[in-house]
């Protein structure tokens, strides 16, 4: 497993005024963009090639991971020496291409356009605005799992999360047959059902390992919810005659694709870094009691 695609191409309209003239992924959360996060989460899976999917006015992507002349320059002479071997360090972190989607026709369309990039091999999917940090011990590694329950079936797979069931409305949820453990077999998935349709509470987050043949089953999917190409649709499609399975994460994934989330997993993140969790901790301390 050596892909991974990175969709970036999306106009990130919950996140207005913010993304009118720049990516949404390249926000920060804390002091790394968005899709920062995803590459460094692809290469702890052992992955060394990430092809983002941008859009026009989106260059700062592949900006981000590219050299800086001037900068290092400058950092050099001036002695930052730790900033200038971090920024260096972003180049050399992964093979990193990128691909446009000229039109923002979905999720799945975005995916879509690495077909030639990919080929015939299984690849990885992360959504950048998912961000799953550098799990703490105890934590499962969720991209590592994802490609172990795929050596060991030889099936695509997705991540899910057992989510409240009056909370399943919001995302694409697993009907489930038994398989083992924690990775059940895909029936089917459903995009945003009811919670008295829905046949679980395993709700599809933003991670997949994906077989190949998943581009013909986009090619054969029209737009779903939203009038978009949604990935979950071809899914299923491939279901019908790949095994799919899905992987029950119980551990931490930070949504900030909207503004609320954002705010919660930028203080999450803070906390579980050494240089920031104490003073964060204590502000957060002080401003409960000030309140109380
Ligand atoms: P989102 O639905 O979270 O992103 O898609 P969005 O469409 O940018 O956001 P809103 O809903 O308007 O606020 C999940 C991921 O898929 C990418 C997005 O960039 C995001 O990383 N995406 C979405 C595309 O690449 N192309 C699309 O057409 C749609």
């Amino acid at each position: 497993m050596r892909k991974a695609v990175i969709p970036a191409a999306g106009l990130g309209t919950r996140f207005l005024p913010a993304t009118k003239a720049q990516a949404k992924e390249m926000l920060p959360v804390v002091d790394k963009p968005q899709v920062q996060y995803a590459v460094e989460e692809a290469v702890r899976a052992g992955m060394d090639d990430v092809l983002l999917v941008t859009s026009r006015g989106k260059g700062a992507l592949e900006d981000h991971f590219d050299r800086a002349g001037e900068l290092e320059a400058r950092l050099e002479a001036s002695g930052k020496l730790d900033e200038l071997e971090e920024i260096r360090a972003l180049t050399r972190l992964a093979r990193v291409h990128s691909v446009r989607q000229n039109e923002p026709l979905g999720f799945g369309h975005a995916v879509a356009q690495a077909r030639s990039h990919v080929g015939g091999e299984p690849f990885a999917v992360l959504v950048p605005d998912e961000i799953v940090p550098v799990p703490l011990p105890g934590e499962p590694a969720l991209m590592q799992r994802l490609v172990e329950i795929h050596e060991e079936t030889g099936g695509s797979v997705v991540a899910v999360q057992e989510v409240a069931m009056e909370d399943v409305s919001a995302y694409g949820v697993v009907t489930p047959e038994p398989f083992r453990g924690d990775v059940v077999r895909v029936a089917e998935i459903v995009e945003k059902p009811a919670p008295q349709d829905a046949a679980s509470n395993l709700a599809s987050r933003g991670r997949y390992l994906l077989a190949p043949e998943l581009f013909d089953a986009l090619d054969r999917t029209t737009p779903g919810v939203g009038n978009e190409i949604q990935l979950t649709d071809a899914i299923n499609e491939l279901a019908k005659t790949h095994p799919v399975y899905a992987y029950v994460y119980r551990g931490p994934i930070f949504d900030v694709g909207k503004k609320l989330d954002y705010v919660k997993a930028t203080v999450q993140l803070a906390l579980r870094r050494d240089d920031l969790a104490k003073p964060v901790r204590e502000f957060l301390a002080e401003l409960v009691a000030r309140f109380e």
